[in-house]
Formats: C-alpha cells, sequence, structure tokens
C-alpha cells in the first residue's frame, strides 16, 4: 500500500526510540537555566505577522524570504514563528511583566519556521532552546547569559566549540558605520545581489550576512563595526570581556559577527563548530536594547540567546557523547490465561501508582512471544503468572541479565515483596 503522503520537505520526525535523546539535553537546559533564575515562558506558534516584520527586521532575510505567512479566514496575515524572540517580548509587554520587578528573566522551547534551502543541520521546522533577560543595560547581564548558555554545553560535555563575540554598536555609533559600509558597498553595485542592493540604502549592515558567495566575498573587505564603536559601546563591551575573564570563560573577539537579525545592539554572540559541516553555529544571541521600544513599549534593554536543538544533538552524535535512556522497562509481567491476564493487568496497575515502570501483555500474545517481547524491550525482571502462581499466590521474578530467580507474594503483599525482592537483587549484584 502507498502512503497518502510523506513528511514534508525540511522537517523531522522524533521517534519514540530516540526522544530520550531530547528529553536528556531538554532537562538539562531548564535545570541549568533554573539555576541562572530564568522561568519557563509559552507563547503562541502564530503571531500577526507585523510583529515579525517590526521586530526581527524588513530587511533580513528571514522576514524577506523565509517566513511562512498566511492569511486566515478573517483576512488577517499571520505567521508561524521563526523564532522565539519577538513572541516573547510581546508577551511581556503584552503582560507588563516589567511592573513585576527586573531584571525578568524568561526560558523557552520553541518550533520555529523559516523557508529555507534544507541541508543538513538547516531545516524548515527546527527547534530552539533559548533565554531571555528584559530590564537591564549592565555588562553583567550580557556575562552572565554568556556563562549560562556555556554552563549548558558544559554540562552537556560539548567540546570543541568556540565562543566569538563582537560588539554591533548603538544607533549612534552605527549611524557612521552605515556611511563606511554605503561607500564601500557602492564601488561593488554592480556585483551584488538584487536584495543586497535594496538593503544597501536601507540597512548596508545586513549585506555583511548575506548567504550568496559573491555578496559574502564582497563583504570580507568591508570596513569592522569595532572601529566605529562610540565611547560608551566600548566600555560596555571592554566591560562584558572582564565579566567572561573572571568567570573563566573563553572567548575570541570576532568583528565579522553581527548577526541575522535586526534588532541586535551592542554585544552579539554565537558558539560555533566545525564538526558538523557549514551550518556550525549551534547557539546565538545578544543584546536588543531598543526591541521593546520598537513592539511599541517603554525604553527596557534587553538580551538573550537561542540555541538549536538538531544542531546540537548533530554535535553531541558527531562528538560521541552517550546520552543515558532512562527510559527503561523494570518489571515485564507475563500472563497465561484468561485471569492469569487480568491478574497481570491489576499487579502491574499496582506497580505503576509506586512509579514503578512495568509492561504486561496487551495485544495477545502467547507466553513464548511474551517473553521475546519482555527480552527485545530490554526488560529489568520478568515474571510469569499462571494457573499455579493464581493458586498459590506466588510467582517467580527473574533477573533477565543475571538469571537470578525469587520468589514473591502476588497477594496483598505484592508491592512489599516485589521491593524486597529488588533490595536482595541489588545487594547480590554488589556483593558479586
Ligand atoms: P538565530 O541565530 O537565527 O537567532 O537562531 C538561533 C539558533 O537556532 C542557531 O544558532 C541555530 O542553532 C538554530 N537555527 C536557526 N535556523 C535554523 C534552521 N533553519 N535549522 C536548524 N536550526 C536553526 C535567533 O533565532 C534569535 N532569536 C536568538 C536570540 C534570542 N537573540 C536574542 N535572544
Amino acid at each position: 500500500m502507498a502512503l497518502i503522503t510523506k513528511k514534508i520537505k525540511g522537517t523531522e520526525d522524533v521517534l519514540p526510540k530516540e526522544s530520550y535523546r531530547w528529553q536528556f539535553v531538554e532537562n538539562i537546559m531548564r535545570k541549568e537555566s533554573q539555576a541562572y533564575g530564568f522561568r519557563e515562558i509559552r507563547t503562541p506558534v502564530f503571531e500577526h505577522t507585523e510583529l515579525f516584520a517590526r521586530g526581527v527586521g524588513q530587511t533580513t532575510d528571514v522576514v524577506q524570504k523565509e517566513m511562512y505567512t498566511f492569511d486566515t479566514k478573517g483576512g488577517e496575515s499571520v505567521t508561524l514563528r521563526p523564532e522565539g524572540t519577538a513572541g516573547a517580548a510581546r508577551a511581556v509587554l503584552e503582560h507588563a511583566l516589567e511592573n513585576e520587578g527586573l531584571p525578568i528573566k524568561a526560558s523557552y522551547f520553541v518550533s520555529c519556521y523559516r523557508y529555507e534551502k534544507p541541508q543538513a543541520g538547516r531545516l524548515r521546522e527546527f527547534h530552539q532552546f533559548g533565554l531571555e533577560v528584559y530590564g537591564t543595560q549592565s555588562p553583567a547581564a550580557d556575562a552572565e547569559l554568556i556563562c549560562a548558555a556555556q554552563s549548558i554545553f558544559d554540562r552537556l560535555q560539548i567540546g570543541q566549540l568556540r565562543l566569538e563575540i563582537n560588539s554591533i554598536g548603538c544607533p549612534k555609533c552605527r549611524a557612521n558605520y552605515h556611511k563606511a559600509l554605503k561607500e564601500y558597498f557602492e564601488q561593488y553595485k554592480g556585483e551584488l545581489c538584487d536584495t543586497c542592493l535594496s538593503r544597501l540604502e536601507k540597512n548596508p549592515m545586513r549585506i555583511l550576512d548575506c548567504k550568496s558567495p559573491i555578496c559574502s566575498k564582497i563583504a570580507e573587505g568591508a570596513p569592522k563595526i569595532t572601529d566605529y564603536l562610540c565611547e560608551e559601546c566600548e566600555k560596555h563591551f571592554e566591560a562584558v570581556q572582564k565579566y567572561l575573564d573572571r568567570a573563566g570563560v573563553k572567548y575570541t573577539v570576532n568583528p565579522t559577527i553581527v548577526r541575522g537579525l535586526d534588532y541586535y545592539t551592542k554585544t552579539v554572540f554565537e558558539f560555533v563548530t566545525d564538526c558538523i559541516g557549514a551550518q556550525g553555529t549551534v547557539c546565538g544571541g545578544g543584546r536588543y536594547d531598543g526591541l521593546i521600544e520598537e513592539l511599541g513599549g517603554k525604553h527596557l534593554p534587553s538580551l538573550g540567546f537561542a540555541m538549536g536543538l538538531e544542531r546540537l544533538l548533530m554535535v553531541m552524535d558527531k562528538q560521541g557523547i552517550e546520552i543515558p535512556d532512562f527510559n527503561e522497562c523494570k518489571l515485564y509481567i507475563a500472563a497465561m490465561g484468561e485471569s492469569a491476564n487480568e491478574k497481570a493487568f491489576e499487579l502491574a496497575k499496582a506497580l505503576r501508582e509506586c512509579g514503578v515502570e512495568v509492561q504486561t501483555d496487551i495485544v495477545g500474545r502467547g507466553l513464548r512471544a511474551q517473553m521475546k517481547y519482555a527480552d527485545k524491550i530490554g526488560a529489568k525482571y520478568s515474571m510469569v503468572i499462571g494457573d499455579n502462581e493464581l493458586e498459590q499466590n506466588k510467582a517467580t521474578v527473574k533477573n533477565m541479565n543475571t538469571g537470578k530467580q525469587y520468589e514473591i507474594s502476588i497477594d496483598k503483599d505484592f508491592i512489599n515483596s516485589f521491593m524486597q525482592m529488588e533490595i536482595s537483587d541489588e545487594q547480590e549484584f554488589k556483593a558479586v
């Protein structure tokens, strides 16, 4: 039979046998961000299109080429979120969270949608974990945020990640820089792609981020923002570096990092690896002091980052980092006959209520097939219930690895008896 359809290009399924890898990584991110004082925010997967157009920026690749935008039946233009920052900022503003005390620290897991050319590490639906901090201009906040990202990578035991930082200044220093960039790129007007030609007038900094090989070659010789920083931005950037030095976080200053979204000001940073091919940026972020105002709020200097979960898992895979599969089956209860099936059903439920992972037959297999299945799912113990066991209210539990067997009660003492058996078995294991 032919499938009526398959998954959409640039999307991935996470199957039950591999989801533990995602859960492991997500758990570490949750735990680590909690240590830094972040609490989770959840926002809708679609928003009014103007949020991203204004927030992410009209001259960015994301807004010009990559958004999944459609009109609803009610005639509104909505867009599937291409990233998490704009939606989180909108929610912070809409719920006036600044009145609850500053800084606000929010974390999120989001699926994002960008109509890009799919390749290894570049998807049309992908997942980000992000942290955002609202209401601080202190360089300590920039350094703390970078430390949080670094701690997550350390906990995940990811190596060979380079942290590259830069400052792209504020609107004040940006004016002179834009002038210099315009002068530079105007010499190459005949060679720039059409999108970059339109950017030349509106936002020449975006040309630095163009993916076309010709434009990026030209961009290599462009003036560097670090030569145009105002005194305040320069001081801020120096202070961020001091804090990072203090925390023992290794970084390099890379003046070519400008990031692909328009909201950034001052500090920007990326964690980059060479081990997963061309799409090596695992995490990107920075300060965005003007975004909240751009969206209609008061001046609320803010900053954040997002890391791509797919890319992160690719790196862990490439680096051979083992991820423990905690979804084990502790006990498989096999049953022969209808009454035994009912008993197995009841015992399984009772043990599960105590938090033990138990499985029993729910497809109607014969005894041999049940035992084969118990083996296949890697059950630690198995137990068979038949007429004899029902009669005597006793059953034999077998450790599937060692072959050791124990008799336990399957009457009202079952839970106790099972737990005792496990303790004895573990002691035996230790004694060996
Ligand atoms: P971004 O650099 O566009 O920044 O994306 C952040 C991360 O998401 C990237 O480093 C990458 O790991 C992952 N990513 C991006 N696009 C794709 C894709 N097509 N396929 C797979 N993974 C992808 C942002 O989105 C900003 N909102 C980050 C931020 C938060 N800045 C401040 N706060």
